[in-house]
């Protein structure tokens, strides 16, 4: 039987992983392993808690995590734990080091000494920084520039799979880098859940700035099949000239090309729910340093392991706003537990 250990797992995308894990491979066993963070809602899981082990640990504690290793003895890991909301890390920069930092290096550590088939550790498109000016997107070969605390945790994190990569080549460890996700069980501190749950809830939709930050989008169960064909994909062994071309490392980046503002996307949402956006939004302070536009080139992933987005973009948006919709006892128990979700710069 295959184990799988799913790191991350009470979050967005590490939740609808491993439901599409359940869908995908029922005879597997999946361990999902949460420390239940601020970000976390475990019953994200409740679909498939039959199928599912739920060890709440903190993945930076090698100790525990190693303990964990050794008595399931894992095939494949996946890691999605990390401090992910660039607002809240303006805010508390510390934990976000320690997520993203000390557990990504912890969980490479476990997966050394332990040994696995491969170990995949998701990343984000925010670690290659803004992209300047007549520059068309990033892609594997960027430089790596992170501007913000949570990108900079995410890319330090990087750097320490990349350093493994190079290292311990026979270790089997792949990355992913990905565009914004969107789908079903992402906390309302988003911005496409937030202004959802805002207007379901007769509240106004808040813009930050002039709303023009321009961002690419993903379907999150596309994000999932890219990285699983990612997880299973023969890569052979890394070649010498990686050295010095990041490219020829394992490395992918994921993307569905579709880039739009988030005054279009808060606009989309709300002629989906049939509002006037006129009455509906609310331009309010930006948050400081707030990238205006990043776009990645998916052509390794696309060319080298032919995987392809599936969910058209508008269809995806539109189905994801009915699934907001259909389920307002969960997200009005996630706002109940975790209070109001909005930042207000104004008076930071
Ligand atoms: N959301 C996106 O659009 C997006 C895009 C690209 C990449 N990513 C990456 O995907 C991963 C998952 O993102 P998400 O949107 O699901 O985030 P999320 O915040 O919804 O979920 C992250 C989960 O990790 C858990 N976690 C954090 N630190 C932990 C620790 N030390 N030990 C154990 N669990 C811990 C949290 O409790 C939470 O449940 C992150 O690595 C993120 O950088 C996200």
């Amino acid at each position: 039987m295959t184990t799988y250990l799913v790191t991350g797992a009470a979050g967005f995308i590490g939740a609808n992983y491993v439901h599409y894990l359940v869908d995908l491979e029922p005879d597997a066993r999946i361990v999902a392993v949460d420390y239940l963070g601020f970000a976390s809602n475990l019953p994200n899981l409740d679909p498939v808690a039959d199928r599912v082990e739920f060890l709440r640990a903190d993945v930076a504690d090698f100790d525990q995590m190693v303990a964990l290793y050794r008595e399931i003895m894992p095939d494949y890991v996946v890691n999605f734990a990390a401090e992910s909301h660039n607002d809240r890390a303006i805010l508390d920069p510390t934990s976000f080091v320690h997520s993203n930092v000390s557990g990504a290096q912890a969980l490479l550590e476990c997966s050394r000494q332990v040994g696995v088939r491969s170990h995949l550790h998701v990343s984000t498109i925010e670690v290659y920084g803004e992209l300047p000016p007549g520059q068309d997107s990033f892609n594997e070969a960027s430089s790596l520039n992170a501007k913000t605390p949570y990108s900079a945790a995410k890319a330090a994190g990087d750097q320490l799979v990349r350093a493994y990569m190079q290292t311990y080549p026979d270790m089997n460890i792949r990355m992913t880098h990905c565009a914004n996700n969107y789908g079903p069980y992402q906390l309302p501190e988003k911005l496409i859940p937030l202004m959802i749950t805002n207007v379901l809830r007769g509240r106004k939709v808040p813009v930050y700035g002039d709303g023009l930050q321009m961002r690419d989008w993903l379907h999150v169960t596309d994000h999932c099949a890219a990285i699983h064909t990612v997880l299973h994909a023969d890569l052979g062994p890394i070649p010498a000239e990686a050295a010095t071309n990041p490219a020829l490392l394992p490395i992918f980046d994921i993307s569905a090309r579709h880039e739009i503002s988030n005054l279009e996307i808060v606009h989309v949402v709300l002629r989906h729910l049939d509002l006037d956006p006129a009455e509906w939004i609310e331009h309010v302070a930006d948050r400081p340093n707030h990238d205006r536009r990043y776009l990645i080139d998916p052509s390794k992933l696309e060319q080298e392991l032919g995987w392809r987005p599936e969910r058209e973009f508008e269809s995806g948006l539109a189905e994801t706003v009915r699934w907001y919709v259909d389920n307002r006892a969960w997200w009005e128990d996630v706002l109940a537990a975790k209070g109001n979700l909005q930042v207000d710069w104004s008076t930071r």
